[in-house]
């Protein structure tokens, strides 16, 4: 399916009226779910990255051009649909991918098609590590990034023993064992774990039982779009919210959907990279921009697609015309974005950044995001992977 969406025929109009010389056509492949259980997500980086290409185009010669494909959140479609967007539309990048399993099925293939690939929010941890690649640059998060300070953090709350929670696929896995190392060399206690089977649970009835009966101090989980709206939901009609603190990776609490989680979102407390509620300018601008253009408050999701464009636009204003040029630019561009300084560590081709904890609290206009701590930016382990060696 070819999709020059109409929102993105606009877009370009725009980009080609600021530049009518333009050097050259940069042909995107936008490789997002646009259905499945995280449509919602796709659409939102879709958003930001529009968004980003009119914002900072005005800083390159060139022009470009998005084809959209739908991965479902189907590893096997994914693969098939990164294939066409090469080989049949030709893309000089792609930009996208929200599974850690459409990740994983990705990687091998545009490592050896020499297509750089922007990732827009899947945290695979091996795409940055052991499986690595001078094309793949990542401009969301890796998985042990986002979980790991956490639970150094919950232990220093004076939280001892923990039960988590996650869907039974790369994200969920990976996420849990980041917050389970950080959790446990603070010399915590993991008393009981589940991995529910992704997108097909609809009672975590089950598993709550489980996690009441355990006795632990928290509830730690990673969920993100559907399922963390009945996650949420379905975790305060047990009635487990009061006395049984519920913590997680940001994503369960996105400003995407927290309003369809409600009141049973209050005071839940998450880890995440991106919050609109971050003071600083660059995120003020974002923020201002997002919500005149769509009428909603960016995400975590939004802001990644709006980096990714950033980052790709740099590039080009460096110089970078075709796939292998983009490809050795983008690791090196560096930028003041919503989430402050912006770089990529050379070492494995993965963003740097600070985690911020914060609790979901009801503000004037809705719930918002509290940041409770700001944690300090750490590269992730290169866990195998050495691109600056491999480069010198
Ligand atoms: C992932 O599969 O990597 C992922 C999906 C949704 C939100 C965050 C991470």
């Amino acid at each position: 399916m070819k999709t020059l969406l109409s929102a993105g025929a606009a877009a370009l109009a725009t980009t080609s009226l600021v530049h009518p010389a333009a050097a050259e056509d940069i042909t995107v492949g936008l490789l997002l779910p646009y259905s499945g259980v995280y449509a919602a997500l796709g659409q939102d980086i879709e958003a930001g990255f529009r968004l980003g290409l009119e914002q900072f185009g005005g800083e390159t010669d060139a022009t470009f051009e998005i084809v959209a494909e739908d991965t479902e959140v189907k590893p096997p479609v994914g693969l098939a649909k990164a294939r066409k967007l090469v080989l049949q539309d030709k893309v000089d990048v792609i930009a996208g991918i929200v599974s850690s399993g459409v990740l994983g099925a990705v990687s091998d293939f545009v490592d050896s098609a020499k297509v750089p690939l922007i990732v827009a929010n899947a945290g695979n941890d091996e795409a940055t590590g052991a499986n690595c690649s001078p094309y793949i640059v990542r401009m969301s998060f890796s998985n042990g990034q986002v979980n790991r300070p956490m639970g150094k953090w919950m232990r220093e709350q004076g939280i001892n023993t923990v039960f988590t929670m996650a869907p039974d696929y790369a994200a969920g896995q990976q996420m849990i064992a980041g917050f389970v190392e950080g959790f446990q060399s603070a010399g915590g206690e993991i008393v009981g774990q589940e991995f529910t089977p992704f997108q097909k649970t609809q009672d975590f009835g089950p598993y709550l039982a489980k996690a009441k009966a355990s006795g632990a101090d928290a509830v730690y989980v990673f969920y993100a779009g559907g399922e963390a709206i009945s996650f949420v939901k379905q975790y305060d009609s047990f009635g487990l919210k009061s006395g049984l603190p519920l913590y997680g990776a940001g994503f369960l609490t996105s400003p995407l959907y927290v309003e369809a989680e409600g009141p049973a979102a209050e005071g839940v407390i998450a880890a995440l990279h991106y919050v609109p509620t971050i003071d600083n300018e660059a995120n003020a601008a974002f923020v201002a921009t997002f919500e005149a253009k769509t009428g909603r408050t960016p995400s975590e999701y939004a802001a990644h697609g709006y980096d990714a464009a950033h980052a790709l636009v740099l590039a080009t204003a460096a110089g970078a015309t075709d796939r292998e040029s983009i490809a050795a630019a983008l690791p090196k561009v560096s930028f003041s974005g919503p989430r402050g300084a912006t770089a990529i560590d050379p070492a494995t081709n993965n963003i740097v950044q600070p985690i911020y904890v914060y609790e979901t609290v009801a503000g004037t206009d809705g719930l918002t995001q509290k940041v409770l701590a700001e944690l300090p930016a750490e590269a992730d382990p290169a866990n195998g992977c050495d691109l600056a060696a491999a480069s010198n």
